[in-house]
């Protein structure tokens, strides 16, 4: 039973108890239909309250049944709804914490709604590209009238219950301070006061009046449109509730149900649901269970107050932890505390940080030369130049003075973790916590655990990354780790279509339709092409057998770094970060390839696409084959979350899983034909799944 009856006089209360958030599942939505029909059976009771148990009135659909055909199994949401509302008994529900989807949906469906202030009021569908089911769009207009609920279905934002007070939405909001006894205890009285009041009011019996409201509608598209993107939900939204006031409410909730439907089928809502499910599932490590102990972490250092350092140390200070960075000159120290200021007083002028949080934060950072003041810290985050030399200096300096039980992390984004954690005497306390740039923004934390990582220093700083509101996501140690070693993959065929017939604009242009945040060249420029110089000069060392184009190095050559050197691929002007094409880099890229003997060809969007994206898949599924990654959705979550993949595709390995396996296959084959084939070895792992017609997210 996930739904518990008690009576009260003359009243039953059925209370749902599904914990965390009472998901509307198979079992709750079960027993609180029972719950009415024992209700109606018995002649003592005259009305029935529902209320939800614990945290939440009720989230919302189940999520855990999302994919199952348990949602479409009998008592239904609808039925459940439909029970309730045409119960002979009045139905009060007593809303508390949390009234969100198919919890507002079940609501609207009751006689009666009371609420305790505070609430969160929602219909969030949209945020999983899809719109409310059973019956949200007919009945939330009919209680809050077209702008308002269109407002909330069009946005899936959540509103506080006592900013709906003195709507058709609720017939009570209690005074502040009632606690839930108290609400339950108002629902019964309510309910003995009502019990005899006939006819039952029924949200589907009221209209929605609103004079014009074909202009209204017709303006609202236009907006919705000009914002939502390539994603079909918002205007869907509108479309249905828009049918609340030009259709009956039967054939409003048809419309709604057809269109449910065909939503749930796109695949821009897979690709939010497949994102949804990815981030819960990239906290799970399997042999790191969830009561795995952790650290306390309630002082941090960041070693280096460089561009990563300045960023890392900013997430500690604004989750409240205070930390102390850490550099060689006092120079670089005052720089590096200055950046931080700047970006602090920048979000403060925007109205976005008040001053009370701007002291706040600024007084959690402070700064030393000397690594005494940072001994008893409970993590530090190593963030100096990327050279092996350097981090082995650091980390025998952290392995000298830093206390016991201290975790001593890596911010590295290429190199070799476990030869880090060698030159300490406790390899069991290092980890790599790769923070991507800007690292106050960026919600990617990569979190590399080396060979002999301990499970609870993995477990805390998976803890972390949520304290810090970042996706952690797990990879093993490989050069690049996840993401950057994909990227290389990515970045090698950018420039090799350069070398056969691109210029940066159009392989951007191409890569940008595609949905990317930033296609590949005016990424570099803004990362800076030197990081991927220098990674070129070591590779050619450690690896000399991988090729690359050479027009990178060239433009390094010019001293092109990027927008910090005022030009790279592009140039740009002060204080603008739009690209101008420059000539000299268009000419030296054509005459590179009259170097190299290629004949140039036009080549089209299609093959830019295909070439970047599935160079991330291939590597993808190698990283897939050798555990480096614990999952495909692992890796959809750093693209997702680090390298500005478009969320609506869900990701290199949801999309190559939605173009279908052997297509990409043979795609990649037909690549292995042509120039620098030997880029093209199809990883064995995609070949297996192409032959049994599975995907990298359904193995
Ligand atoms: P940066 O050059 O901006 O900063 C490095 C800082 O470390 C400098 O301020 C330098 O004075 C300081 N430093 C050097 N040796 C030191 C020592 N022995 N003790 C104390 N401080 C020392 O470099 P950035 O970009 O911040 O990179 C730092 C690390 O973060 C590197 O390992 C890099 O690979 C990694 N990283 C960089 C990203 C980026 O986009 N820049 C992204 C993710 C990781």
């Amino acid at each position: 039973m996930s739904a518990d009856y008690h009576v009260s006089g003359a009243v039953a209360v059925i209370t749902l108890n599904n914990p965390p958030v009472n998901g509307l599942g198979l079992v709750t939505r079960t027993a609180a239909v029972e719950g009415i029909r024992k209700a109606l059976d018995d002649a003592n009771i005259k009305a029935i309250v529902i209320t939800g148990a614990g945290k939440a009135f009720s989230g919302g659909a189940d999520i855990k049944e999302f994919n199952s055909p348990k949602a479409m199994t009998e008592p239904t949401l609808h039925t459940l709804i439909r029970t309730a509302e045409e119960s002979t008994k009045p139905v009060v529900v007593a809303i508390h914490s949390v009234c969100m989807g198919g919890g507002l949906e079940l609501s609207l469906g009751c006689h009666y709604r009371i609420a305790l202030p505070g609430a969160q009021i929602a219909l969030p569908e949209v945020k999983l590209g899809l719109l409310p089911g059973a019956g949200g769009t007919q009945r939330l207009p009919r209680v809050l009238g077209l702008e308002a609920a269109l407002n909330m279905i069009v946005s899936g934002n959540p509103v506080p219950s006592e900013q709906l007070a003195g709507t058709a939405l609720f017939d009570e909001v209690l005074p502040a301070g009632t606690d839930f006894d108290g609400l339950v205890k108002a629902a019964v009285a309510f309910a003995e006061k009502i019990a005899d009041v006939r006819p039952l009011p029924k949200v589907r019996d009221r209209k929605v009046d609103y004079p014009n409201h074909e202009a209204f509608l017709q303006f609202s598209r236009n907006t919705v449109k000009a914002v939502a993107g390539p994603f079909p939900a918002p205007l869907e939204c509108l479309e249905t509730v828009a049918a609340s006031v030009t259709m009956k409410f039967e054939d409003g909730l048809a419309f709604e149900r057809e269109r449910f439907m065909h939503l749930m089928q796109t695949t821009e809502s897979k690709a939010l649901r497949h994102a949804f499910f990815a981030e819960r599932e990239a906290s799970k490590v399997p042999d790191v269970p969830a009561d795995t102990p952790t650290r306390k972490i309630a002082r941090a250092a960041v070693i280096g107050a460089g561009t990563m350092g300045g960023g890392i140390a900013m997430n500690f200070a604004n989750a409240g932890i205070p930390v102390t960075m850490l550099e060689t000159k006092q120079e670089a120290l005052d720089k590096g505390l200055a950046t931080i200021r700047k970006n602090y007083e920048s979000t403060l002028k925007k109205g976005k940080l008040t001053q009370e949080k701007f002291d706040q934060r600024v007084g959690l950072i402070t700064g030393t030369l000397d690594y005494a003041d940072i001994a008893d810290a409970d993590i530090v985050v190593e963030a100096v130049f990327e050279d092996m030399g350097v981090k082995e200096t650091v980390f025998k300096k952290l392995d000298e003075v830093m206390k016991q039980g201290a975790i001593l992390a890596s911010n590295t984004s290429t190199l070799d973790v476990d030869r880090i954690a060698a030159f300490t005497s406790r390899p069991h306390d290092v980890i790599g916590t790769h923070f991507f740039s800007p690292a106050n923004v960026m919600k990617l934390l990569e979190i590399v655990r080396g060979k002999a990582t301990g499970n609870d220093v993995l477990a805390t700083a998976l803890a972390l990354s949520k304290k810090l509101k970042k996706t952690g996501v797990v990879s093993g140690v490989c050069d690049g780790f996840i993401g950057n070693r994909m990227i290389e993959q990515y970045s090698r065929q950018a420039g090799y279509l350069l070398d056969e017939g691109c210029l940066p604009e159009q392989v951007d242009a191409a890569m940008e339709r595609f949905g990317f945040a930033m296609g590949p060249f005016r990424m570099g420029d803004l990362a800076g092409n030197d990081i991927g110089w220098y990674i070129r000069k070591r590779r050619a060392i450690e690896k000399p057998e991988i090729q690359y184009s050479k027009t990178a190095d060239l433009l390094c050559e010019l001293g092109r770094f990027g927008q910090k050197t005022g030009g790279g691929w592009y140039d740009y002007k002060p204080g603008d970060r739009k690209a101008y094409p420059n000539q000299q880099v268009n000419d030296m890229i054509v005459k590179h390839s009259a170097d190299i003997g290629v004949e140039r060809r036009p080549i089209g969007d299609q093959e830019i696409v295909e070439r970047l994206v599935y160079a991330l898949v291939n590597e993808g599924a190698h990283i897939l084959e050798e555990g480096i990654a614990l999952r495909a959705s692992d890796i959809d979550m750093v693209y997702l979350t680090g390298y500005g993949f478009p969320l609506y595709r869900g990701g290199p390995m949801f999309y190559a899983d939605t173009v279908g396996l052997p297509n990409v296959l043979a795609t990649i084959e037909r690549f292995a034909k042509g120039r620098h084939g030997d880029a093209w070895r199809p990883a064995p792992l995609l070949v297996q799944l192409a032959a049994e017609g599975k995907g990298f997210n359904s193995r």
